[in-house]
């Protein structure tokens, strides 16, 4: 018997197989949850995103394309896995986009507008909207559960996290606002923050070369965090084991944030 038997959710934000959420797949399927999913518009991004679900040993998923910018390609998203799957018992948002130009080191201050929007709108509005077309979904479950991943940058200066530190900070008010009106319908909604982990995503930040390690050493439990702790949390969020948990942000990075300096 696994934790998740019987539960079905969407997961967007595949890129490859180090994306925090391969890790939560894989920990949602390990765990008997059946997952579908979204890629980025394109061939080579269909390629990329499949490559990495077939070795999840997934045969024949079901895989949509997603550009979560466009309120079009959202609705298109949504009513296909409606059309797809009864209900949603969970729906992973792990996904964000700043341009990498603006996260360099002593940079923040000269963000445009523009980039400042567009990280705010891919990295936050995008859960609103998102949880939106969802909801009478996950209310069809009986109640489903929402997470999304955020970092303690959303939080406390990190040198060259500049505006995604803003749109993180977004993401996770935004979280706990829609908590509280979905909590009604048995909706859960949370976010992971997670730890430094190598990825796509994280490369784009400015400093980051030396974070894992910096981390590692800072950390209470003298390791960097890993894809598979925070598959755990995303598991547990998903389940019924935290059948009374909404509007958290739940750390997943070996106690790094315990640490002043
Ligand atoms: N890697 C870390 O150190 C770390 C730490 C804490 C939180 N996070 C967060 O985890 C989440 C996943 O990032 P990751 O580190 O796994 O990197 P990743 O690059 O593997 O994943 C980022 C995903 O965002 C998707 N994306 C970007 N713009 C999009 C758009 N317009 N529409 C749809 N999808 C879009 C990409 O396709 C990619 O799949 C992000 O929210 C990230 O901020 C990462």
């Amino acid at each position: 018997m696994g934790l998740l038997d019987g539960k079905t959710g969407l997961v967007v934000g595949i890129a490859n197989d180090r994306s925090y959420a391969w890790h939560i797949a894989k920990a949602i399927q390990e765990n008997g949850g059946r997952c579908a999913f979204t890629h980025l518009p394109g061939e080579k991004n269909e390629r990329r995103t499949r490559k990495a679900i077939e070795e999840l040993g997934i045969k024949d998923p079901w895989m949509f394309p997603l550009d979560a910018g466009s309120d079009a390609e959202l609705d298109k998203t949504f009513s296909n896995y409606a059309e797809r799957f009864d209900a949603m018992h969970f729906l992973v948002h792990s996904i964000a986009f700043a341009d990498r130009e603006w996260l360099q080191i002593g940079k923040f201050v000269e963000t445009p507008r523009a980039a400042y929007l567009s990280a705010i709108d891919i990295s936050a509005y995008t859960l609103l909207a998102m949880a939106q077309r969802a909801k009478g979904l996950l209310a069809r479950a009986g109640g489903g559960s929402i997470m999304s991943m955020s970092y303690y940058g959303a939080e406390k200066v990190v040198p060259g996290y500049n505006v995604m530190g803003v749109a993180k900070a977004a993401l996770e008010a935004t979280s706990r606002y829609l908590a509280a009106e979905l909590g009604s319908q048995g909706t859960r909604v949370n976010v992971i923050s997670g730890g430094y982990l190598r990825t796509l995503a994280s490369s784009a930040v400015g400093g980051t070369d030396t974070m894992g390690d910096r981390s590692a050493e800072k950390s209470p439990l003298k390791r960097g965090v890993e894809g598979g702790d925070v598959g755990k949390t995303a598991v547990y969020l998903a389940s019924d084991l935290s059948s009374g948990v909404t509007g958290e942000t739940i750390y997943v990075d070996c106690g790094v944030n315990l640490i002043g300096v």
